[in-house]
């Protein structure tokens, strides 16, 4: 039985990188973001085991409708990587922007919580698993940083998501990468992490045993 994961963020980085991953592993991908061209291109690449489906992850419908589209598509869901995430421009709370504040916690926060709600209806009767892209930002006291905060949300709700889901055989994962070499900067950073090295941890705890539940997976760049 193949199986599906539905992945959110999948245009460029972290999700991108895990869309090849998963498709090498032999799941079938279904690619969430706005981008609808990098979509096509991706899915394109890996082929028919990948669905493009453009939506914005701040809208509960757009997630709802494309998960519906996944089950449809490949017939069942194993899996969720709620992965969109964005930075702030301007940090700190004094110099900070209040609407650009909204805009971090729709995603950051309300983003990847419709990604769970949406998933686990179809995850359920598959004891599947729901990964949560945290940040090493998520796990220490960084000066004024708002974007943290919101990852400290996404790990402290990882635990609890992890408690709900045991309840009927469900597994959730957070992974708490260091820095990234991805869009997410607007500079390069190739002496650090590569999103490969993220994916490969997305696919250890989707791959573990179901018998063991890795609730966390935290890597960072050797330098
Ligand atoms: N890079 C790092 O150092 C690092 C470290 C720790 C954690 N992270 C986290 O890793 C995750 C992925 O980031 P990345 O580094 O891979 O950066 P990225 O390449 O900028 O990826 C962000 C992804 O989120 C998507 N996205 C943004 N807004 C969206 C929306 N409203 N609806 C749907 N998709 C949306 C983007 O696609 P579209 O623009 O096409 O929508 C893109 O696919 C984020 O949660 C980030 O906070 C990154």
């Amino acid at each position: 039985m193949t199986k599906t994961l539905f992945i959110t963020g999948a245009s460029t980085g972290i999700g991108a990188a895990t869309a090849h991953a998963a498709a090498k592993a032999g799941w079938n991908v279904a690619l969430f973001a706005r981008s609808r061209d990098k979509l096509d291109a991706l899915a394109a690449e890996i082929g028919d085991q990948a669905l493009a489906l453009p939506g914005d992850a701040t809208s509960y419908d757009d997630q709802a409708q494309a998960m519906q589209k996944t089950v449809d598509h490949f017939g069942r869901l194993d899996a969720a990587f709620a992965n969109a995430g964005r930075g702030l421009d301007t940090p700190g709370t004094e110099a900070g922007d209040p609407e650009e504040w909204r805009s971090l916690v729709d995603l950051n926060i309300m983003g990847l919580l419709y990604t769970a709600k949406a998933a686990i209806p179809h995850l359920k009767p598959h004891k599947g698993s729901i990964v949560l892209t945290g940040s090493a930002a998520g796990r220490r006291h960084l000066k004024g940083s708002i974007y943290g905060a919101s990852k400290w949300f996404v790990h402290g709700y990882a635990g609890n998501l992890a408690e709900e889901m045991r309840e009927w055989g469900g597994r959730c994962t957070v992974i708490a990468p260091g820095m990234v070499d991805t869009p997410f900067f607007s500079e390069a950073k190739p002496d650090k992490l590569k999103p490969e090295d993220v994916a490969d941890a997305v696919m250890h705890a989707l791959q573990a045993d179901p018998r063991n539940t890795v609730l966390e997976i935290h890597l960072f760049p050797t330098n």
